[in-house]
């Protein structure tokens, strides 16, 4: 939190103003218990949190763990399907846009607060891309990264690569979406190139880096 924001975003932030509203899609799999009882993650990278709702079922999960984080990167601009239908309760009107601009960043927030996890998530409001880059030249690596990102091949593959130097050895990469075409080419891109299994978890896919 410090070495981002410099101070404790949740202070003064009043919660109070939006209700409870955790609504994303997969966030509640039973998948991310079984991941985290074999990997015993303590230090976790979510790329694309929404609403927190993947994010507060992890910190559900590291609840009482020492130093336990979640560095929850995301926009809050939502990826491009959130975009193309403006009659999408789910996306789009989910974005809940004033004068143009999502606010949906402090239904997150406020959602980290009715859930008392501020002590867990950290939010890093930046591109994919550049939230690696910083990560990189800090020096800072995850022991899990989950990538729930842009759905687009060429960006979920980016994110891969981009994520998988910021992992440490032997820890893993997984993600939500198999079934969605473009998350699926780009991970069996990534995995064949490096020659990584890919083993699965209902609709999340895991790789061991
Ligand atoms: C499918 S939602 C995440 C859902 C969340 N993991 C859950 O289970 O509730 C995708 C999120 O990724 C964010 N996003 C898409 N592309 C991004 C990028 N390149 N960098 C940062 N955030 C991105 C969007 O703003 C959106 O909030």
């Amino acid at each position: 939190m410090q070495n981002i924001h410099g101070k404790n975003i949740y202070t003064d932030f009043d919660a109070a103003k939006y209700p409870s509203d955790p609504s994303g899609w997969g966030s509640d799999s039973p998948a991310f218990a079984k991941v985290f009882a074999e990997f015993n993650p303590r230090f976790v990278i979510e790329v694309g949190t929404w609403k927190g709702g993947s994010a507060l079922t992890m910190a559900n999960l590291l609840d009482g763990k020492p130093g336990a984080t979640i560095l929850c990167i995301d926009t809050w601009l939502g990826a491009i399907e959130f975009w193309e239908d403006q009659n999408d309760p789910a996306r789009f009107k989910s974005l809940n846009c004033l004068h143009g601009f999502p606010q949906v960043y402090y239904t997150f927030l406020a959602n980290v607060c009715h859930a008392n996890a501020q002590e867990i998530i950290v939010p890093f409001p930046l591109h994919s891309a550049s939230a690696a880059l910083w990560l990189m030249r800090q020096g800072i690596q995850a022991d899990a990264i989950y990538i729930d990102a842009s759905h687009e091949e060429d960006d979920v593959y980016q994110d891969l690569l981009d994520y998988s130097q910021v992992v440490k050895k032997g820890s893993i990469l997984f993600g939500d979406d198999w079934l969605w075409l473009g998350v699926q080419n780009a991970v069996k891109r990534f995995a064949g190139e490096q020659k990584l299994p890919i083993t699965h978890i209902d609709d999340k896919w895991v790789i061991r880096s």
